[in-house]
This record gives structure tokens, sequence and C-alpha cells, in this order.
């Protein structure tokens, strides 16, 4: 097995020898990770004698690591992966400061006591040095476009496809990853179910469902002005509609007409039940409605399109028949209205007849143009304040250090420091849309969220940090500068599902979560 030094860069092979075979021309030299100079050295002298067991355990580790490549979640991703063209190759030369670390029932210690604290400590020892610098040498991508990002990212035009490490619109192809790229639901093109694309050898997945590797939705602060004024409702008709496509596969134009049975009064826009005609801009003309059909062509969970988006920066009270949970996607709590089933229209008509005659409770719906929208809300659309392309590099490069930390020649880090009957954790956290990691520390007899949340705030507020949408966001509702308020806080490699309304760490979940994933990762989400 030839030895890399973990600091320097892996050559990289080509298309070609994505198996690995041919990259042993790595430059061999031995891991120069330097040994702690704080290191008990009582401690280090009594493993010193264990060296024989310790060259068993690193080839015990070694067989180990082919192994545990299996291990790993997302077993069709992380496959394909690590099959790929990164073949991290493993140094038997440890340092003496991992040498300690080879088990886990070593205990690490600390600063001797010399003033030193715990989190200097652990700055110096578990700081690392990945051997690839992404700002040297940018992940290349076929099929984006350049942006700015967090991390190095380079879009490759059609005819350097070849040299790509990822291509968007291809399925998986020799050392390159394929991405699946669509903003179509997947009752339209079934290919785009997660599952189903997985299969068909995407790599990541980039669709409109929050369960997608790297989520696309129809919204952002950009696009859609969306804490634009309201204008007087000045029209006669309750609700305007704009649909086009009169042959959708699910039942929304029964919905509209069912709407109609129950005497509500639809301006149609659109080439479907059309009785009024198309006025210059569809958004003004929607300004001067109470409601607005935001009808999708595709029940799906997360599918919302522009039609909704639209409907709230006009300011007229959208009615979905669309995403089961739209109201994930709710500017508040009570702020839109939802036709579930066919069935429910009856109560929707009726619901809207009775907001149309009472203008304090209509304008309950719309209270949160003036006092801005929840923070849940805040929270999804805050996402798209960094480009999808930005965000699928920002995948990628995580993955390439994941995998580069699990292989052998990575140096193995304390992760904690002991002190008496108390250890201080090393963690790790970023913002979401940002690549950077932050590090925190927790003490063992704190391993709370409450802990980690003020933690997360002292520790960004300590580096003046700025928050990854505060350009994006409407002025009105961007806060103070450099204010910053937790929303969530989650492992990095959730899905947006998971971290924006399904994962909570509970009871002692937290503590176990740290205890088994030394330097655990996290990413913030702030608001
Ligand atoms: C109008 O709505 C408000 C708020 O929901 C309610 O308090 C009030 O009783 C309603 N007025 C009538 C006449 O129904
Ligand atoms: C745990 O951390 C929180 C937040 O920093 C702090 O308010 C609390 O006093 C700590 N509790 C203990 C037992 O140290």
């Amino acid at each position: 097995m030839s030895l890399i030094n973990p600091n320097q860069r892996v050559s990289r092979g080509t298309q070609e020898d994505h198996h690995g075979s041919s990259n042993n021309n790595i430059t061999s030299t031995p891991s120069s990770h330097p040994s702690s100079p704080r290191t008990n050295p009582n401690s280090k002298k009594k493993w010193s004698n264990l060296l024989p067991l310790f060259l068993i355990l690193v080839f015990v580790s070694e067989i180990a690591f082919l192994g545990r490549l299996d291990l790993i979640k997302k077993a069709d991703f992380v496959n394909s992966w690590t099959e790929s063209f990164y073949q991290f190759t493993t140094s038997p030369l440890v340092s003496s400061s991992n040498f300690l670390e080879i088990s886990d029932e070593i205990p690490v210690v600390g600063s001797g006591g010399d003033g030193e604290t715990c989190e200097e400590w652990l700055e110096r020892e578990d700081h690392v040095v990945y051997s690839r610098d992404f700002q040297k040498d940018p992940i290349l991508v076929f099929g984006g476009e350049q942006r700015p990002c967090d991390v190095g990212c380079k879009f490759l035009p059609l005819h350097k496809r070849k040299q790509a490490e990822a291509a968007i619109g291809l399925r998986h192809i020799g050392g390159t990853f394929g991405v699946l790229r669509s903003m179509e639901s997947a009752s339209y093109y079934p290919d785009n179910d997660v599952a189903k694309a997985r299969r068909k050898g995407y790599d990541v997945i980039m669709t409109t469902s929050l369960s997608s590797d790297v989520p696309v939705g129809y919204f952002s602060w950009a696009e859609y002005d969306i804490m634009a004024p309201l204008r007087p409702k000045t029209e006669k008709a309750l609700a305007a509609a704009y649909i086009s496509n009169c042959g959708a596969i699910n039942s929304r134009l029964q919905a509209l007409e069912k709407l109609e049975k129950f005497n509500v009064k639809i301006d149609s826009y659109g080439a479907c039940h059309h009785n009024r005609d198309e006025t210059v801009d569809k958004l003004e003309a929607l300004k001067h409605y109470k409601f607005s059909l935001a009808f999708e062509n595709s029940i799906e969970e997360d599918y919302v399109t522009e039609k909704y988006f639209q409907s709230l920066v006009a300011g007229s009270v959208p009615v979905v028949y669309g995403a089961p949970n739209i109201q994930d996607f709710a500017p508040s709590p009570g702020s839109i209205l939802h036709i579930k089933e066919l069935n429910d229209v009856g109560s929707v008509a009726k619901t809207m007849k009775r907001l149309a005659e009472n203008n304090t409770a209509y304008n309950e719906f719309l209270r949160w143009k003036h006092d801005g929208p929840s923070d849940s809300f805040k929270a999804l659309v805050d996402m798209a304040a960094v480009h999808s392309d930005c965000r699928l590099c920002i995948f990628l490069a995580t993955k390439i250090h994941e995998k580069e930390e699990k292989g052998l020649g990575f140096p193995k880090r304390p992760c904690k420091c002991s002190r008496g009957s108390e250890s201080v954790h090393h963690l790790y956290v970023r913002e979401r849309g940002r690549f950077r990691m932050e590090s925190i520390f927790l003490r063992s007899g704190n391993l709370t969220m409450v802990a980690m949340e003020a933690a997360v705030l002292s520790k960004f507020k300590s580096v003046k940090h700025e928050t990854v949408w505060r350009k994006e966001r409407p002025e009105k509702i961007r806060g103070e500068k450099r204010e910053l308020k937790v929303y969530r806080i989650y492992p990095v490699g959730m899905t947006q599902r998971q971290a924006l309304y399904t994962f909570t760490f509970k009871g002692i979940s937290l503590r176990s979560h740290i205890e088994s994933n030394p330097c655990a990762k996290f990413e913030v989400i702030f608001v």
C-alpha cells in the first residue's frame, strides 16, 4: 500500500482509472501530522510498549476499512462513491498522537494543567488539513452555471465534459457522478422519484422534493417579491384562475367546476374554462382578487410551483389544490386555504364566501404581509438564497471530505478532551448553504440542545458571521445586521425535509449522537 501525506493533494485519476488501479503514482511521504507536545508523556510511553499490538491493530483496521465502506447508510450513493476515482490509500505510519487514539477505549488526556484549556488543546489537536484544497482545485461539474459559491467549484463546457466529477443530466458513468436535476413532478416524470432515480444510476438527486439530496424549489426571495405591498381588492369575482393545461392528470378542473357549482365566482384567464381575457400582466391582475386558485397539475409532496408563489406576491389568498403538505409552505399559520380532496370543495367554498363578507377575518389571512412571515417560511425560502448549483458543489465537497475522513491515512483526532470526570467534546457547525465549518465545544455534563444553541450563537457572533441569506431577503424582514437566531440545528447529511420539519434530538439522543460520532458535524439554520 502506498503512503500518502494526508496534507498533500492526492493525485486524481482520470475517467479511465477511476478504480484506482493507476493511482499508485502518489507521492510516498509518511504522515507529517505533528505529534502532540502536550500529550501526557507517561501514557505515551506506556502505549509505546504496545507497539506490536498497535501494528496488528493497524493491519486489522485496514481489513476493517475495506468492510466499513459497505456500512454506510445511503448504500447506493456511497458504493458508487467509493468505487470512484478518489482512492485514498492508507498509511501505517501514524504519529504518536494518533497512536494514542487507535482504540476508543484509550482515554484521551488533554492538557496537563499548564494553563491550556481543553478547548485550546482540541482546536490544535483536531486541526485537520484535508488533502484537497477546493479553492485551488475546484470540484468539476458539467451541466451547471458558474456562480459564486462557498466552495471551489468549476462548471465545465460540453467539450470538457469528460473531466467532470459530476455531470448534471447524466447517469453515473466511470468516475463521474450522475446528477438528476429536474423541477418536474414525479407524477409526470416518474424517473424523478428519488428512490427510482437512484436505482436508475443517479448518485445525486435534485428535484422539488425536500427529501432529495439537493432540492430545487420554485421559490426564492430573488424571483418573487413576496413582501410586495397589498392592493385594494377591486374585482367582483372572488377568485382568479390561470389554468392552461386542461388535461392534467389530477382532477384540478373538476375542483374548479365544483367551486363554481358552490357559487364561487371565478375569473378564468387560462385556456381552461376561459371566461376572462388576459390582461397585460397576470401578477397585476391577481393583486385585485381576494383569492387565487393555485391548482397544480400534480398532487405531490413539495411540488409547489410559481402559481402558488405568485399568489403570495400578489397578496391574493391562495386556494391550493396540490401538495398535501402545502401548510409547510404557508407564510404563516392560517394564511392559505387547502382543498385536500374533491370532497373538501364545499367547505372551502363556504370559507371563501364567509371571508369575502368579513374583512376582519379576511385580513387575518394577509396579516403576514405586515407582520412578516413565520420563521418556518423564512427558513424554507432562505434555502434558495444559495443557488442549487452551488448547493450541489457543497454536497459533493462534503462527500469528498467524508470519504477522506474514513480513510486510514486520515489523521485520527481526539475529538474530546477529558479532565477528571468531565470531558469536552469538539463539534463542528456550519451554516446551511456554507461549506466552511466552525468549531464549538460542549461539556459532557451539558450535552443538550440548549447548550449547543448557546455555543453556536456565541461562536458565530464572535466571528461576526453574516448569514448566507442576508442579501437575498427583502429588507423589511432582514432583521438587524449580525442579529442571529437559531432556527434548527441538525447533523450534516440530513435532507431538508428532515432538517426543517421532522428531525429533533429527543431525550438523550443528542448525547448518544455526539458520543457515537466523534467530531460530529452539524448544520445550523439561522432565521
Ligand atoms: C368577522 O370575523 C371576526 C374575526 O374572525 C369575528 O370576530 C367576527 O365575529 C366576524 N363578524 C361577523 C359579522 O361574522
Ligand atoms: C448548560 O448550558 C447552558 C447554555 O450555555 C447554560 O445556561 C447552563 O447553565 C449549562 N448547565 C450546566 C449544568 O452547566
